[in-house]
């Protein structure tokens, strides 16, 4: 049933602030302001050397948030690939590390393949599935669940923003037990993501915005994401998005690898979208910015107030978001991107739930 929305994947955009709400329930003391793991771990956070992530496509992007969170908060040293490279690489990992999965659906084969892998390679197995029947679920030492609900839309959107909140949890969970957490500054952390639902429906506010603007999108051949930091998984996954239900051509960028090459493609008939909170890197994206509106580049910029006030540039278009603790910023920034796919999808006419080519779960590799 979608309810009052044209496409499964719209209800599922708009259901975000409710089911990242349940499933920060579902790890988080709300009382005592503190994260709260269901069930036990059957292993010890202190004692681990290394931590390796594995995922595909939406559920990849939010593992390689995930890095950056378990390295700050919990200074656990992560190696993060794709599925499919992971399984045939012949990794070599030391006994007794943690092997992290994501997967909405758990059934998607390489990711099955590459946590049996894990399992020959002794690794403790945590998986962090939407469907808790599936066999990555069954295979894993823990599951920790999504609380997403049905995903029925092809392009994942829901499924990612949860995924991200127990992926927080687990990082703050980790940063505590390894002694690099003060109780204030987890008071904090969770603090910032019990905000989030309330941030979510701030951002879905965007969406009259974003609808116009995306009559625009949906005539151009390319664009670009640029983001930095947690903002450059953002920047992979509002391009994967664009590309998978609108087929427009569509890439995402770290900002710093801009001049690397991609800066080649920029010119007037080019939308850059830049994925930029005010935070600690925010400094630095300004200045590829600047690189970017020098070669004629239009610049739709996904920001808050203070980063719209010192980006100084002339950008094409501001989306404004409410000022956020940096931490849950993809969290909050990943609706921007849902919404602008959406929105350029349904411009063009294409089949949004149901795009050519795609499957909701890839069973073979
Ligand atoms: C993108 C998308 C895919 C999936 C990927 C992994 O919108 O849906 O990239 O994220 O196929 O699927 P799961 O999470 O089921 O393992």
């Amino acid at each position: 049933d979608k309810g009052n929305h044209k496409h499964f994947m719209a209800k599922e955009i708009h259901e975000q602030p409710e089911v990242v709400g349940h499933t920060l329930a579902h790890y988080i003391d709300m009382v005592g302001e503190r994260v709260a793991l269901p069930g036990k771990l059957p292993f010890d956070w202190t004692k681990l050397k290394r931590l390796s992530i594995s995922a595909c496509g939406t559920a990849f992007y939010a593992g390689l948030v995930a890095k950056y969170w378990f390295e700050r908060f919990a200074k656990l040293p992560v190696e993060i690939d794709i599925a499919s490279e992971f399984r045939y690489r012949g990794a070599p990992l030391e006994e007794g590390d943690l092997a992290l999965f994501i997967s909405q659906s758990g059934e998607t084969a390489d990711t099955l393949a590459t946590l049996r892998y894990a399992k020959e390679m002794k690794q403790h197995v945590l998986s962090v599935v939407n469907v808790t029947t599936s066999t990555i679920a069954r295979e894993s030492d823990v599951v920790m669940p999504t609380l997403a609900g049905p995903e029925i839309g092809v392009a994942s959107t829901k499924a990612f923003t949860c995924q991200l909140s127990v992926l927080a949890c687990l990082a703050l969970a980790a940063g505590r037990a390894r002694g690099h957490l003060s109780e204030t500054d987890e008071k904090n952390l969770v603090r910032a993501l019990i905000a989030v639902p309330r941030l979510m429906s701030q951002a879905l506010a965007l969406e009259p915005q974003i609808e116009k603007l995306s009559h625009d999108l949906a005539k151009v051949k390319d664009v670009l994401y640029l983001g930095r930091g947690t903002s450059f998984p953002i920047a992979l996954e509002g391009a994967l998005k664009l590309k998978e239900i609108s087929y427009i051509h569509a890439e995402g960028y770290a900002a710093g690898e801009l001049k690397h090459g991609p800066i080649a493609l920029i010119d007037e008939t080019m939308p850059v979208i830049v994925i930029a909170p005010h935070d600690r890197v925010f400094e630095k994206t300004v200045s590829n910015m600047q690189e970017v509106a020098a070669r004629g580049g239009k610049i739709i910029l996904v920001t808050d107030p203070k980063g719209a006030k010192e980006a100084t540039i002339e950008s094409l278009e501001t989306l404004m978001l409410p000022e956020m603790a940096s931490t849950v910023t993809p969290l909050v920034y990943a609706i921007p991107v849902q919404l602008m796919a959406y929105h350029t999808a349904a411009a063009i006419g294409t089949d949004v739930d149901q795009p050519r080519n795609l499957a909701k779960s890839v069973t073979v590799e």
